[in-house]
C-alpha cells in the first residue's frame, strides 16, 4: 500500500528548521481536509523512460483538471538498443526534469507558491530513475514547506480514470504496459485485490519483443498496430491460458511460436510481416478477452451482483485498437462500462502522478522525506505468488 496515514509519519526532518518546516505541512493537511477549496498538486513522473511534471487541480467535490503536463520522452536515447537502458534513462532525468517542472508549472499560469503538495512517483519501476524523481520532489516540498506524497506508479495508473471520468468506486482494472499486466478490483484508494497477473512477459513487453523479432524498431506495440492494419490474421498461432480459472496470463509461448513461423518463412515480405503482426495482434486480444471475462465472474463473485459493473484499462497497451474492440465486445457481452482514458493518460504521465497525489492528499494520506525510492512495489502485497516460470509481477 502506497504511503501512511498522517497520524503513522512523523513529520519531516528534526533540527532547527523542524519547527516552520513541520507547521506548514500539517497545515495545508488541514485545509486539504477540512476547507472546500481546491487541491493544487505538483506530480513528478521518472520511473522509466519518460521524463514528466505536471499540474493538476482536484475540486472540493472530486473534479479533476490538468493545468499542466508535460511528457519529455527519451526514445530518441534508447533506440538503438531495443528497450530501455536504465543508467542512460537516470542521467537523463537528471538532465531534463528540472526544466520539465519548471515548464509544467509555467504553463500552469501559476508559482511555486500556489502548489499545494509535491507528489513523485517512488515505485515500482527503474531505481536510478526513481530517485532523481523521488528527491527532486522532496526537495521541492522542502524547500516549500509543503507535503511530500510518495506515489505507486500502479496506483497512479489505477486512478487515472477518475480523472477524466465520473467513476465512483469500485471498479475492475485491466493494467497493460510495458512493465505490468494485472487485472485488480480497485475497491478504494489504497485498497487492492489482485486477481490476475503474468507469469513471464507482460503485455506491452510481449509486443516491443515481436516487433523485434520482425525487425521493428522500439516501442513494438504501434508498430505492430501499424503493420497489422495492412495484414491477414491468418497465421495460426497460440492462445496460452485461454479458458484456465484463474486469469492469469502468459505470453512467452506465443511469442516463441511466432519466432518459429517467422523463422519458416525468413526472409521475411512485407507482407509477411504484416501478416504476422496481425496474426500476433490477434492473438492477444484473444487472449486479454478471455482472461477478462474470467475476472468479470470473480469480480462479481467477490463484490456481489449490486457492485457497479466497470471496467477501467490502463497503461500503454490499451491504445492498441483491436485491443479495445476485443474488450468493447466483451464488455458489452457482460453488462460492463467499459473505461480507458485518453492515450496520452493511458502511457505514462505526470498529471496521473498529480492526481493521485491529490487523492491521497485528500484523504491525509502523505509520506515524510525518508519515503524510499522502491523498484518492487506490488498493489496488493497479499496476493498468493502466480506460479510460472519468471513471474514479474
Ligand atoms: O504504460 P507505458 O507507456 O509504459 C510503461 O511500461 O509503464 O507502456 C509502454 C508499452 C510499450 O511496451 C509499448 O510497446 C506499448 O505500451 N504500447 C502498445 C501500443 N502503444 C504502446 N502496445 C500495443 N499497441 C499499441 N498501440
Ligand atoms: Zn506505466
Amino acid at each position: 500500500m502506497a504511503g501512511t496515514s498522517p497520524a503513522m509519519t512523523g513529520y519531516w526532518i528534526n533540527g532547527p528548521l523542524s519547527e516552520v518546516l513541520q507547521s506548514r505541512p500539517l497545515r495545508a493537511i488541514e485545509s486539504a481536509m477540512s476547507d472546500a477549496s481546491p487541491l493544487t498538486v505538483l506530480g513528478i513522473e521518472t520511473s522509466c523512460d519518460e521524463t514528466a511534471a505536471s499540474v493538476v487541480r482536484r475540486s472540493a467535490d472530486g473534479k479533476g483538471e490538468i493545468l499542466s503536463s508535460v511528457v519529455r520522452s527519451q526514445l530518441d536515447l534508447h533506440a538503438a538498443y531495443g528497450g530501455v537502458v536504465p543508467e542512460i534513462a537516470a542521467r537523463a532525468h537528471v538532465d531534463l526534469l528540472d526544466a520539465a517542472i519548471k515548464q509544467a508549472v509555467a504553463e500552469a499560469g501559476l508559482g511555486f507558491d500556489a502548489i499545494d503538495a509535491v507528489a513523485a512517483a517512488a515505485g515500482p519501476g527503474l531505481v536510478g530513475g526513481l530517485i532523481v524523481g523521488v528527491t527532486t520532489g522532496k526537495a521541492i516540498a522542502l524547500g516549500l514547506g509543503r507535503p511530500f506524497i510518495a506515489v505507486n506508479h500502479l496506483e497512479a495508473h489505477a486512478l487515472t480514470a477518475g480523472l477524466t471520468d465520473d467513476l465512483d468506486f469500485p471498479y475492475l482494472l485491466l493494467l497493460v504496459s510495458g512493465g505490468h499486466t494485472q487485472l485488480l478490483i480497485v475497491k478504494d484508494v489504497g485498497e487492492y485485490e489482485r486477481l490476475g497477473t503474468t507469469l513471464d512477459d507482460a503485455l506491452g513487453e510481449a509486443f516491443d519483443k515481436a516487433a523485434k523479432l520482425l525487425g521493428l524498431p522500439y516501442p513494438g506495440g504501434p508498430e505492430i498496430e501499424r503493420e497489422a492494419a495492412r495484414g491477414r490474421p491468418t497465421i495460426p498461432l497460440p492462445r496460452p491460458m485461454l479458458g484456465r480459472p484463474e486469469p492469469h496470463f502468459s505470453l512467452a509461448g506465443l511469442k516463441t511460436a511466432l519466432r518459429h513461423e517467422a523463422l519458416a518463412r525468413a526472409p521475411l515480405s512485407q507482407q509477411d510481416i504484416a501478416d504476422l503482426s496481425a496474426s500476433f495482434q490477434a492473438a492477444v486480444a484473444d487472449i486479454v478477452g478471455d482472461r477478462t471475462v474470467r475476472a468479470f465472474e470473480l469480480y462479481r463473485q467477490r463484490l456481489g451482483p449490486d457492485a457497479q459493473k466497470a471496467l477501467v484499462v490502463a497503461g500503454g497497451v490499451a491504445a492498441n485498437k483491436r485491443l479495445k474492440a476485443a474488450l468493447e465486445l466483451v464488455a458489452a457481452a457482460h453488462g460492463f462500462r467499459l473505461v480507458v482514458p485518453p492515450p496520452e493518460l493511458c502511457t505514462d504521465n505526470a498529471a496521473m502522478i498529480a492526481w493521485t497525489g491529490a487523492m491521497r492528499l485528500s484523504r491525509g494520506l502523505i509520506d515524510n522525506l525518508s519515503a524510499p525510492a522502491r523498484a518492487r512495489w506490488p498493489l496488493d502485497p497479499d496476493a498468493p505468488p502466480a506460479i510460472g516460470a519468471g513471474v514479474k509481477a
